[in-house]
């Protein structure tokens, strides 16, 4: 951690855009102190009702994981060999990385709030419920096992997010869409720089780093939302649903999540590594015949069919 802090320090500003100039969520809503601002409510909830069933589901997913943000910033602090300083390079990732990332939850908040499809106080038990609960995905507080974790976790949240912005054009709201591409392409810096960090563990502890990857990859990378509930559940009994709705909308499926495995293979070489102790190039083997083995599952699995009634969706 003490070699990459530094490293952190001096690039994280290559994968974080500076704060005046970036997007608001304001950029993207009815601004409320015009006078068309309820013409402008009027256009999104009439342009809200042509979103499938399926889609205003996964939308609220994403949202409430995306609002899960304190258990995300509360796990990266807690993160073994860190130097703790305020000022170091890994604090500071965390705070500017959750700066930005605060900007999701809080755009697609406002969004749904308006659109009039959404039952929010369901929604908030939901948020409040996620949060209460954190979550287990199975890193400890391993820094390797870590940047695994966010460098997948980020492409998955960057897929997802653009599948529902290219959705959301189809049924008609182009400015959900425009919404759910931004956000996306901030998943997208992010997840560089997370493998970013994780290259340079991989240059200098290559068998450990091999190592963390692989036991990420055994125990299967879990979705951030894996405890979801809605009131009178039991913790996880949405989550299930939640990720049917995904993958029948494609949204977010089992293949995707091997083209992600692939493309860390690719992104971090792992098949040229070389200087690997055994357990190290045991891991390499595992990993570079993994993602064959889990495309042989994912095209055997079937979408799932059944429709759930989420209390979160009016009506
Ligand atoms: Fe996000
Ligand atoms: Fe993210």
């Amino acid at each position: 951690m003490q070699h990459i802090e530094k490293y952190m320090l001096e690039r994280m500003h290559d994968y974080l855009k500076p704060i005046d100039t970036n997007w608001q969520p304001q950029d993207l809503l009815p601004d409320a102190t015009t006078p068309e601002f309820f013409d402008d409510i009027k256009a999104i909830q009439e342009t809200a009702k042509g979103l499938s069933y399926d889609l205003v589901a996964v939308l609220i997913g994403d949202t409430i994981t995306e609002e899960a943000l304190p258990t995300y910033e509360s796990w990266l602090t807690m993160v073994d060999g860190q130097s703790k300083d305020e000022e170091g390079g890994w604090m500071k990732w965390v705070r500017f990385w959750t700066a930005e990332e605060n900007r999701h939850g809080d755009l697609l908040n406002k969004y749904l709030y308006l659109s009039g499809r959404v039952d929010m106080r369901q929604m908030e038990v939901s948020t409040q419920y996620l949060i209460a609960d954190g979550f287990d995905i199975g890193t400890g507080h391993d820094p390797y096992r870590n940047f695994v974790y966010t460098s997948f976790q980020e492409l998955a949240t960057n897929i997802s997010h653009r599948r529902v912005a290219s959705l959301a054009k189809k049924d008609g709201d182009t400015l959900l869409s425009k919404m759910c591409g931004v956000i996306a392409s901030d998943e997208a810096r992010h997840a560089k720089a997370y493998k970013d960090f994780m290259a340079r563990i991989f240059e200098v502890d290559p068998s450990e780093a091999m190592i963390a990857f692989e036991d990420m990859m055994k125990k299967k990378i879990v979705m951030p939302a894996h405890f979801l509930r809605e009131v009178g559940l039991n913790i996880g009994q949405t989550f299930g649903h939640f990720t049917d709705a995904a993958q029948r909308l494609g949204v977010y499926t089992a293949v995707d999540y091997v083209e992600i495995m692939k493309q860390l293979l690719e992104d971090w070489q792992i098949e040229s590594i070389k200087e690997l102790n055994e357990a190290g190039e045991k891991a390499r083997d595992y990993l570079m015949r993994l993602p064959d083995r889990l495309l042989r599952v994912a095209e055997r699995m079937k979408t799932p069919e059944l429709e759930y009634k989420f209390s979160w969706i009016a009506g």
